[in-house]
C-alpha cells in the first residue's frame, strides 16, 4: 500500500458521537447469561452477589453505556413476572429459541438493574409483543419507573429495590419479520401503535421508543413500515427509534479463516455501511412528516456470525464463538462507520456480552478472558461524545475522526492481510502541540486471547510523529490504531 493520504477535515463536523454507538447486548442464550455474566450467588466462582466478578472487572473499565436485555428472539417469549421475587420460588420455564434449555429464572429484571448499575450501563429492556400482551409490558414499565405508592412500584420496593429503576430505552419487540412472529411490516405497525400507546411516561422518565427495523438493509421492511406507520399519522403512537439488524456472516469456522474468508466477510462491514446510507435516505424521504423526520436510526444487534463449530457449542454453549484479531478489525472497521453517520444514528448494540457470537469476553468455568473485540472498544472510547469530523482515506483503509475542545481523535484500521501503509494525515482547519497512539495489531487474523495467554492481542504504544498540522505513522496489516492528538490552544 505505501503511503496512505488521510484528511481530517476538522471544519466539516457530521455530529456528535452518542456513547450509545458503543452499546451491547446480553441475551438468555447459550451461555451469555448463565454461567458467563451470571453464575448464582452459591458459585464457586467469584461472584458479586452472583454476577460473575471477572467480567465485572474487565467490563467496568469500558463503562458500557447502554445494555440490551433479554434478548433477541429470547424477549418475545420471556414474561418479566417470572424473573422477580424470591429465586427459588421462580418458574422454571423452556427456553424454546434456544435450545429447549430450561432456565429457572434466576436472572431477572433485578439481577439486570444491578449489572446495569455495577458497569454503569443504561439498560434498555426489549419487550414482549410475540407472545405477552400490551397490558404485561405496560405493567412491566410501571414496575420499572413508578416511584412508589402503586401495587407494582410498591412489590418492586418489598423485592429490593426502594428506588425506580428509571428505564428509558424499551424495544417494542424483536425481529418481528423472523422470531418475533413472522410479521410482515403492516402487521406489525398495527402492533407497534398498540403496544407503543401503553409504554407511558412514569416517574418522570419519558421513554425512547424503538420499533423493529428491517433485517439488514430490507428497504420493503422500512418503506411499507413507514407507508403504515403515515397512514395512522393523526394520532400515531410516539416512536423515537427504528433499528437494524446486521450479521457479518461467515463462510468458516472462528479460526479457520482463510484470506478469501476473512476478505469476504470484512467486505460485509462496507455492505452494512451502503445499507446505512439507503436506510437513512428512505427514513429522510418520510420527513415531511416531522415526527419521522426526527426518528434516530439504531443498529441494536451487530456483529460476526461464524460457521459455527459444533464440539466447542456443545461444551461451551450455543453460539459460543472464538475471537480472534479478524473480530477485532470488524469492529474497529464498524465503529468507524458508526461514527461517520454519527448525525444520524444513535445506538449500537454488539452481539454479544459474553460467550455468545462477537463477544467482548469469554468464559470457561471459573475462567475469563478480554477478547481483541473488547480492545477494539477500549481504543474508540476516546471518540465518545465527540463531534465526529469528515474524514477522507483510501481504500482499503477505513478511518474516523472526533473533536473534542482539546483533543482531536483518530481510528485509523488496516483491514489488508498482506499489505502495511505509512499513514499521513493532514489536518485541515485545526492544529495540534503533540499526539500519541495505541494499536491493537497481531500477523495472523485467526490468533485470540487463549486462557493461557489472555493478552496475546492487546494494545501498545504506537509511535507518531506530527507536526502542527499533519500526523504521520506506520499502520501493519490487520491493525485497528487510535491516535489522540493535543489541540493547540487559539
Ligand atoms: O443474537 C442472536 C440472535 O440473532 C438474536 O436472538 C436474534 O434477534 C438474532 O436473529
Amino acid at each position: 500500500m505505501g503511503t496512505a493520504a488521510v484528511t481530517i477535515h476538522a471544519d466539516e463536523p457530521i455530529g456528535i458521537i452518542r456513547p450509545e454507538l458503543h452499546g451491547h447486548f446480553l441475551e438468555h442464550l447459550g451461555s451469555a447469561t448463565y454461567g458467563g455474566i451470571w453464575v448464582g450467588k452459591d458459585s464457586p466462582v467469584p461472584n458479586y452477589g452472583g454476577l460473575r466478578a471477572a467480567a465485572i472487572d474487565y467490563l467496568r473499565p469500558l463503562r458500557i453505556p447502554v445494555l440490551r436485555w433479554p434478548g433477541g428472539c429470547f424477549a418475545d417469549d420471556d414474561h418479566w413476572r417470572d424473573g422477580i421475587g424470591p429465586a427459588g420460588a421462580r418458574p422454571r420455564r423452556v427456553n424454546r429459541w434456544w435450545g429447549g434449555t430450561v432456565e429457572g429464572n434466576s436472572f431477572g429484571t433485578h439481577e439486570f438493574m444491578e449489572l446495569c448499575k455495577l458497569l454503569g450501563a443504561r439498560p434498555y429492556l426489549a419487550g414482549n409483543i410475540g407472545s405477552g400482551s400490551p397490558g404485561e409490558l405496560r405493567d412491566w414499565v410501571e414496575y420499572c419507573n413508578y416511584p412508589f405508592g402503586s401495587t407494582l412500584a410498591d412489590e418492586r420496593m418489598a423485592n429490593g429495590a426502594p428506588g425506580p429503576f428509571g428505564v428509558r430505552y424499551w424495544g417494542i419487540g424483536n425481529e418481528s419479520w423472523g422470531c418475533g412472529g413472522h410479521l410482515n411490516p403492516e402487521e406489525y405497525c398495527a402492533l407497534y401503535s398498540r403496544f407503543a400507546t401503553y409504554v407511558p411516561e412514569f416517574g418522570g422518565i419519558s421513554p425512547f421508543l424503538v420499533a423493529v427495523g428491517p433485517e439488514s438493509n430490507d428497504l420493503s421492511w422500512t418503506r411499507r413500515f413507514f407507508e403504515a406507520f403515515r397512514t395512522t399519522r393523526k394520532y400515531h403512537a410516539p416512536l423515537h427509534g427504528f433499528a437494524m439488524h446486521h450479521y457479518f456472516w461467515g463462510k468458516s469456522k472462528p479460526t479457520d479463516y482463510s484470506r478469501e474468508t476473512l476478505g469476504h466477510q470484512l467486505e460485509q462491514c462496507k455492505v452494512l455501511e451502503q445499507g446505512i446510507i439507503e436506510q437513512r435516505k428512505l427514513l429522510d424521504s418520510f420527513a415531511t412528516d416531522p415526527k419521522i423526520g426526527r426518528v434516530h436510526l439504531l443498529l441494536d444487534e451487530w456483529g460476526t456470525w461464524d460457521v459455527s463449530d459444533e464440539p466447542t457449542e456443545q461444551r461451551q454453549g450455543k453460539f459460543w464463538q472464538q475471537n480472534t484479531m479478524r473480530d477485532a478489525l470488524a469492529a474497529g472497521l464498524t465503529l468507524n462507520l458508526f461514527h461517520r453517520h454519527a448525525d444520524k444514528l444513535s445506538m449500537g448494540n454488539l452481539a454479544q456480552l459474553v460467550n455468545v457470537l462477537q463477544a467482548l469476553l469469554l468464559t470457561d468455568n471459573e475462567q475469563c478472558v478480554r477478547t481483541p473485540t473488547y480492545f477494539a472498544f477500549v481504543l474508540a472510547m476516546r471518540h465518545r461524545g465527540n463531534t465526529s469530523v469528515r474524514t477522507e482515506f483510501p481504500e482499503p483503509l477505513s478511518c474516523s475522526a472526533s473533536l473534542s475542545t482539546r483533543e482531536i481523535v483518530l481510528t485509523a484500521v488496516n483491514p489488508d492481510p498482506d499489505h502495511p501503509a505509512d499513514l499521513h494525515c493532514v489536518l485541515d482547519g485545526i492544529t495540534i502541540t503533540r499526539a500519541e497512539g495505541r494499536i491493537l495489531h497481531h500477523a495472523d487474523w485467526n490468533a485470540w486471547n487463549s486462557f493461557d495467554d489472555p493478552e496475546a492481542i492487546t494494545p501498545s504504544a504506537l509511535p507518531v510523529t506530527s507536526t502542527e498540522a499533519s500526523l504521520a505513522f506506520p499502520l501493519p496489516p490487520l491493525s485497528v490504531a487510535t491516535i489522540v492528538a493535543v489541540r493547540k490552544s487559539s
